[in-house]
Parts: C-alpha cells; sequence; structure tokens
C-alpha cells in the first residue's frame, strides 16, 4: 500500500464493568476519505471515535492512526481533531472568545488563530460575539466543527456532527467537510441514521453491540438481490393484486381495501410485475420502496445482531 491508512483498527475491544462497548473492531479509513459509523444508539460507536481521539485506551487489539501505533507519539499534536458526545464549550463566553481559549488550550496563540476563517467556514460568522449560552444544538454543532479545524488536523472525527442541524445546516456542514476530504483530510463520522450518511460518506461500517457486521462501499450494502417492501399505485388496484398474485417471487404484503399495493419482492420480479401491468394496459402511477434500500439493509443488518445475543 503507497499511503498509510488513517486509521488502522483490529481486533478493538473495550468493556465497561460486565458491558462489552466493543467486541473485536476491525476498521480501515483510507487518506481523505469520508467514513460513516452508523449503527443504533448503544452500538459502541462513541466510545470507538474516542479511541481514535485518544480520550480512552482499548482494552485489547491494535490501533494505528495516521500511521502510528496509539501509544507512540502523533508526527504532530494538532494531526487528530474532533469532539464526542457533543462539543465542549464554555456556556458564558462568545462563539469568538470559545475558538480563543480553545487555541491557547492547544498551544497556540489566539491572536494569530484562524478564528474567522473557521467560522466563516462553518457559517457562524453573523453570531461570533453572541454568548455560546443562547445557541441551539445545532450551532453548537458548528462550532464544535470550527473548533476541531483551528489547527487542520489530518484525521477529523466527529460524534454524531448532524444532530440538531436544520437542512440548510446541514448542507453547510457536508460542503465543508467534502472540502476537507479533497483536500486530504481523512473523516471519521457517526451517526444513527443511514440516509445521514448517504450524501456524504463513500464508505461505511455499521456496528451493532460492538461488532461490525458491514464494512464498504454503500453501493454494495444496497444489493439487487435484496428483497424490499414495494408501494405500488396503479390505476386498477384490483387487477394488479391479481397479476402480482401470479408473478414467482412477489408475495403481496398489504393492499385489501386500498388503492396503494404493498409487495415484498426482489428487483427482477418487480420488473416482471410492471411489464405485466403495462400489458394489460394498468397504469403505474407511484412505485417507490417502503423505505430506502440503504436503510432497509441497515434494520436487517442490525435488526439480526441484536437478536443474535
Ligand atoms: N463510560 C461508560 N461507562 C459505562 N458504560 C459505558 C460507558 N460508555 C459507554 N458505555 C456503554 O457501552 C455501550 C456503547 O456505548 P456508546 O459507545 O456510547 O454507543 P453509541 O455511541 O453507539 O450510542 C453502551 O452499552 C453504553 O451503555
Ligand atoms: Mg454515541
Amino acid at each position: 500500500m503507497d499511503t498509510p491508512l488513517a486509521v488502522r483498527a483490529r481486533g478493538i475491544t473495550k468493556c465497561f464493568g460486565d458491558v462489552v462497548a466493543l467486541d473485536g473492531i476491525d476498521l480501515d479509513v483510507a487518506q481523505g476519505q469520508i467514513h460513516g459509523l452508523v449503527g443504533p444508539n448503544g452500538a459502541g460507536k462513541t466510545t470507538l471515535l474516542g479511541l481514535l481521539l485518544g480520550l480512552a485506551v482499548a482494552d485489547s487489539g491494535t490501533l494505528e492512526i495516521l500511521g502510528t501505533p496509539v501509544g507512540r507519539a502523533l508526527t504532530g499534536p494538532d494531526a487528530v481533531a474532533g469532539f464526542v458526545d457533543g462539543p465542549g464549550l464554555y456556556p458564558s463566553l462568545t462563539a469568538k472568545q470559545n475558538l480563543a481559549a480553545l487555541a491557547v488550550l492547544r498551544g497556540g496563540d489566539a491572536k494569530t488563530a484562524r478564528i474567522d476563517d473557521v467560522l466563516d467556514e462553518v457559517g457562524l460568522t453573523d453570531v461570533g460575539d453572541d454568548r455560546v449560552r443562547g445557541f441551539s444544538l445545532g450551532m453548537r454543532q458548528r462550532l464544535g466543527l470550527a473548533a476541531a479545524l483551528l489547527t487542520k488536523p489530518r484525521l477529523l472525527v466527529l460524534d454524531e456532527p448532524s444532530n440538531g442541524l436544520d437542512p440548510a445546516g446541514k448542507q453547510h456542514v457536508h460542503r465543508v467537510l467534502t472540502r476537507l476530504a479533497d483536500d486530504g483530510t481523512s473523516v471519521v463520522l457517526s451517526s444513527h441514521r443511514m440516509d445521514d450518511l448517504e450524501a456524504l460518506c463513500s464508505e461505511v461500517t455499521i456496528v451493532a453491540t460492538g461488532r461490525v457486521v458491514f464494512s464498504g462501499p454503500l453501493s454494495k450494502l444496497a444489493t439487487e438481490n435484496q428483497e424490499l417492501d414495494y408501494r405500488i399505485r396503479t390505476s386498477d388496484s384490483e387487477a394488479a393484486r391479481r397479476l402480482a398474485a401470479d408473478v414467482a417471487g412477489i408475495r403481496v404484503v398489504d393492499g385489501q381495501d386500498t388503492e396503494v399495493l404493498v409487495v415484498s419482492a426482489p428487483v427482477p420480479a418487480l420488473d416482471e410485475l410492471v411489464a405485466r401491468l403495462v400489458q394489460a394496459g394498468v397504469a403505474v402511477r407511484e412505485l417507490a420502496p417502503v423505505v430506502s434500500p440503504l436503510e432497509a439493509a441497515f434494520l436487517a443488518l442490525t435488526e439480526q445482531q441484536e437478536s443474535n445475543q
């Protein structure tokens, strides 16, 4: 491999008393990649991100960050930045004062720190002189991101950064992260929602109860042979139901008394149904998966893991 991975974790375990928070986690994050860590509440996301930030130490396993085994000094103290469980901020200070204090805490100089630049990047210039006490959760998240950017980190670790963001705020954060990744910064961010990560991440690692249940490109997750529930609205629901019952591989889930038929089917069987509907002169007015293919794959994988416990 030419360039070292930003994160290389093998067999990471971490327990809190009797609770096994991480149970043999492997994670690879390439340089310049935005990698999504996704899983239900309690899956172990925050614990794992805390290890990447050096806030805690794993019980066993190996962890290399930016090519250096954890425990040895990284190439620079500012190489990794981010937050878990929400950014730590002083409520009685303004946004700018918070950033200045953080710059000094990290051994920098408040006067020369890129405070105005990072505020602008996250879209908080207008509220730079307002006290953080009055900030919404979304504004705090963006200020946390600004703080992480003060040092131009090579690895950025963000725990549920989309929490509390409105659609405009989300877009803003997405733009910042995409630009950073284009410049070579690696980003690991967590979410409990799959749809959150679709727009941003090329690769995801899905964790459930401390184990990896999927890792790889999003395109591999939603494969065509997956069987999903689809809603089909037609011009003649009676005929549609009859035709659906005749196609091999299709199971009618719902649609006894409604215009909308819900069927469970793999894609080829669904294609066959649509062809037969059109042939029979029945118009297809709407056809969509009940939940997105990615969300469905996520739910299937994480529920499976939980029922194995
Ligand atoms: N400091 C801690 N003390 C005790 N248990 C903890 C601690 N941190 C996390 N846990 C437990 O470890 C598991 C994983 O938690 P966490 O990493 O916060 O999950 P997530 O961020 O995916 O919601 C949970 O069962 C949680 O209760
Ligand atoms: Mg968490």
